[in-house]
């Protein structure tokens, strides 16, 4: 394969590695290393991209090697967005970072300072004194095309709303079928006890799941999912193309639009938090809005700074079991529900 790889040669090396995958009782990492990085050299990124999701899906275990070959080609081609979402991605399934590829995330730490962005959520995240700091290996999640994975002993109805496959790229994970249905049901309370609004607006931001669980349980309720993943444009005007780097570049009759506003940022960043808080008050209505925030417990501190938000007892959970854990913040304290507000003494 690296010889085919080295002409240029890229049927060859599919034709190999289609042989291989026959020929062979099970596919080992190497197979899929020589695969990605023969593709890789090739530069048809998208191919190696496809091999790895294979990997992914075929994997219980998540070593960092195979990942690290694709991280480095992102780094190595200004594709700076696609490798923070595979570290975090990386990260989120509670590997523990080590030495050999903390010289590969260096590589795009420099990359991206030389291009000016922000690094901040290097400190949340790996770099260097928080390597690996109490995170767990856990196993390899099923990726589901239904959010509606059952959780306990409950289970989803059969009219739950099929939300798109998670994509790794763009930091998906959904919620689980619990999580999902008590924050719909915590919204729709919030709608029904809002007295200042004749018509409670919610905005979901980056949280498509819950856009779904909400039309599903109360089809009147008015949403407006501000999403990145255009696969969403299904939901037709409810849908808002929305990058939080860009955090009020939205149509302007959004502004303090809303009664109620969710987010649940893609990144752990102080960037990505700093940036999603400008767009939640560029939407929360001005008088007492309600607010609800969804990520890392990393957050806690920053939540609280930047929008005032306090955690609640509630844990939130995913289909794909995170190694991270996540909280749910509030603006109000929820009392009976949700498990109240969980203060520090
Ligand atoms: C951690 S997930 C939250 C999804 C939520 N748990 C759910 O089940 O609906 C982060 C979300 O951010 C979106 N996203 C990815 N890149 C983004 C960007 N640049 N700007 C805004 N949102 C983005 C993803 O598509 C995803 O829906």
């Amino acid at each position: 394969m690296p010889q085919y790889a080295a002409l240029g040669k890229k049927d060859n090396v599919m034709r190999l590695w289609e042989l291989y995958k026959e020929r062979m009782l099970c596919v080992y990492n190497r197979g899929y290393k020589i695969t990605i990085t023969s593709l890789l050299k090739i530069g048809d990124i998208e191919g190696a991209e496809k091999i790895f999701e294979e990997w992914e899906s075929e994997h219980s275990s998540y070593g960092i090697r195979i990942p690290n070959h694709l991280i480095a080609a992102y780094a190595r081609n200004g594709l700076l967005d696609k490798a923070v979402a595979i570290i975090d991605r990386v990260i989120l399934k509670g590997v523990k970072p080590d030495e050999s590829h903390g010289v590969v995330w260096q590589e795009c730490i420099l990359l991206m300072i030389k291009l000016r962005r922000q690094l901040s959520f290097q400190e949340t995240h790996f770099w260097p004194r928080d390597l690996g700091g109490g995170r767990t290996r856990i196993a390899k999640p099923e990726l589901n095309d239904t959010a509606a994975e059952s959780h306990g002993t409950e289970t989803a109805p059969a009219s739950t709303p099929a939300l798109i496959s998670e994509d790794w790229r763009m930091s998906q994970f959904w919620y689980d079928h619990h999580t999902a249905q008590t924050l719909a049901q915590e919204v729709l309370t919030l709608c029904k006890s809002d007295s200042q609004s004749l018509s409670t607006r919610v905005a979901c931001v980056a949280c498509p799941s819950l856009y779904a669980y909400l039309k599903n349980m109360d089809s009147d309720v008015s949403v407006q999912l501000l999403e990145y993943d255009k696969r969403f444009e299904q939901y037709g005007s409810d849908f808002t193309f929305y990058d939080y780097n860009q955090p009020e570049d939205l149509p302007l009759e959004l502004k303090r639009g809303f009664d109620i506003v969710v987010a649940d940022p893609p990144y752990l960043s102080k960037e990505c938090l700093e940036k999603v808080a400008q767009t939640v008050s560029f939407l929360a209505r001005s008088e007492k809005p309600f607010l609800l925030l969804l990520t890392g417990e990393v957050q806690k501190e920053r939540a609280a700074e930047l929008m005032g938000l306090l955690p609640c007892g509630f844990r939130p959970r995913h289909s794909s079991k995170l190694g991270n854990e996540f909280r749910l913040f509030t603006n109000y304290d929820p009392e009976t529900r949700l498990g109240g507000w969980e203060l520090d003494n």
